[in-house]
């Protein structure tokens, strides 16, 4: 039996900000992760961290390009509170060592992102999660912690009305284990590789913001799926904002640089929805490149800029697309790259079952509304990670001991032993494919009911197909197949409830863009979507947005 007060689960920025915390307020705090902290998806994080520090700027402009950006749908409370914590949780980084891109003054570089009325973006080349995941985990180390490395999560353990630890599996002995907590913290991430054309990491299956679904966890706003504009064609790697923040253009098969018809005073840089639908509407009018795909040119910028501020971008167009962007455009399309909605929780990560918290994308304030600012969302892993942290370590102060029940561990054990005595079934590889590709081509930038009817009843046939998965390798060591059972039966749970979401939700905000109801809807829609999970799906219900000093309006770049 394994036993603390504070168990984080992820160990990437947000869930380190909130074990460090918590080590602070003096819990005895444990890690458990399905990868190695430096791995975690935090680090391919490319452009930067948003706060108002330059001279021309204010935490106010931050907020009301925050709020804007949310298309309205943000919690005005939480996106004040965020901001205002800007400045000095970047410095705190750097304390922590991370090592920031310099202005020729050697102040903090900043560049202009999406979005932002000035620049705001400071970064580190094009490397920033790393470098701050670095930085952080620098800091943790000097701290006293257990870490339960590649372990993977499978069950929250909700007993009379609160959360009393978490199962999870050993990967490395093969085994159940109950960790019995005062309080868990699921910092584990987005659930992105429910797409297929998505910029996240492989391990990005959503594992935390399922287990709390099924514990009980109300999930907010999952339909609102942002897409990043520029990914590489094919792989779908990241090609950083960055690259248009130091100048980077966007042309269309006539060498038009067509955001001048989307965005005429900020082009290139407005909000990543706008950008995204202008993509997809240049080429569904016979103006992109065949593929499909348009163009990022940086060769205006110069091989000494593009190398310097854009290393990581050359290296990656370099050896996954066999161009070179000093001399040759970049072929981009949007994928999926960020959920703005996961489990949905207060401005201290507390989340509607007592002992439970979230912080990082896997959780959902809500600051980011209907669609998230690039820049925003490294500082959300650390300042809400950080008030998860100190939330977690108070409940666990005044909590009792946690009451743990073999049946916990018995009820995931039997589960993956039926899978693994199946003689015939489902592989989950088979089951994952095909969720992606119903989510790739049904639930996209542009969203039509008959779509999201039909990506609904396939991904709940996948579910019943699910219900005879089998893990055919019988290692029990390693064994990557049962990982991928299990992350399967998470993400369609997620994708379910994307989808229930997005046919609820008859206007168009944000990322969400209904062409059946192409308008943003504040009488009726001005409100939070909550998804339960109830005997056959989903069961949603609608909170209100706190607002405190900006009225909606109509959003315009
Ligand atoms: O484009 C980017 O570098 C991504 C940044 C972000 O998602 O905040």
């Amino acid at each position: 039996m394994h036993r603390h007060d504070v168990v984080v689960v992820g160990a990437g920025l947000a869930g380190q900000r909130a074990a460090l915390a918590a080590i602070e307020a003096k819990s005895d705090v444990a890690i458990v992760s399905k990868l190695h902290p430096l791995r975690s998806h935090s680090g391919a994080a490319q452009g930067g961290i948003n706060a108002a520090i330059g001279k021309e700027d204010s935490v106010d402009t931050h907020i009301y390009d925050t709020v804007k950006g949310s298309d309205y749908l943000g919690d005005q409370d939480a996106i004040e509170f965020f901001c205002r914590e800007a400045g000095p949780t970047v410095i705190e980084m750097e304390h922590f060592g991370t090592i920031f891109s310099r202005a020729p003054d050697g102040s903090l570089a900043r560049r202009p992102f999406g979005g932002a009325a000035f620049p705001r973006t400071i970064y580190a080349a094009d490397r920033t999660g790393l470098a701050l995941l670095q930085g952080l985990y620098e800091r943790l180390g000097t701290e006293s912690f257990t870490m339960y490395d590649e372990w993977d999560l499978t069950s929250v353990v909700v007993h009379e009305g609160r959360c009393q630890g978490i199962v999870a599996f050993d990967r490395r002995r093969g085994s159940f284990e109950e960790i019995a907590a005062k309080s868990v913290v699921l910092a584990t991430g987005p659930c992105g590789r429910v797409y297929g054309r998505t910029t996240n990491s492989h391990t990005s299956t959503g594992d935390g913001i399922a287990a709390a679904y099924r514990a009980g966890a109300a999930l907010k706003d999952m339909e609102f799926v942002q897409f990043h504009p520029t990914a590489l064609l094919e792989s779908s790697i990241l090609i950083t904002e960055g690259a248009r923040g130091e100048g980077g253009i966007l042309k269309n098969v006539n060498g038009e640089r067509f955001m001048a018809r989307y965005a005429p005073h900020v082009l290139d840089l407005a909000s990543r929805d706008v950008v995204s639908r202008a993509i997809i509407t240049e080429v569904r009018e016979g103006r992109g490149f065949p593929g499909p795909y348009v163009h990022l040119e940086l060769m205006h910028l110069g091989k000494e800029k593009i190398e310097s501020r854009l290393q990581e971008i050359c290296d990656f167009c370099r050896t996954f697309a066999g161009i070179d962007p000093v001399t040759q455009p970049i072929p981009v399309m949007p994928a999926q790259h960020y959920m703005m909605g996961g489990i949905g929780t207060n401005i201290r990560g507390e989340t509607n079952i007592p002992g439970l918290l979230a912080a990082g994308e896997a959780a959902c304030v809500s600051i980011h509304g209907a669609n998230r600012l690039g820049g925003n969302s490294l500082l959300e892993t650390l300042v809400f990670g950080k008030q998860a942290g100190i939330a977690a370590a108070e409940h666990a102060a005044r909590a009792p001991a946690p009451s743990v029940d073999p049946a916990d561990v018995a009820k995931d054990a039997a589960t993956v032993d039926a899978m693994m005595r199946r003689s015939d079934g489902e592989e989950p590889q088979h089951l994952r494919i095909a969720m992606q590709a119903a989510m790739d081509s049904k639930v996209g930038v542009f969203r039509l009911p008959e779509e999201l009817t039909a990506a609904l009843a396939d991904v709940r046939a996948l579910q019943t197909r699910y219900e005879r998965v089998r893990v055919v390798d019988s290692s029990k060591s390693y064994n990557l197949n049962l990982t991928d059972a299990l992350e399967t039966g998470h993400m369609l749970d997620l994708a379910e409830a994307i989808v229930v979401g997005a046919i609820a939700r008859t206007e168009s905000r944000g990322a969400h863009s209904r062409v059946d109801f192409p308008k943003r809807d504040d009488a009726n829609w001005m409100r939070h979507t909550l998804a339960t999970r109830g005997p056959s799906g989903p069961v949603l219900s609608y909170a209100p947005v706190t607002y405190t000093r900006w009225e909606p309006k109509e959003r315009v770049y």
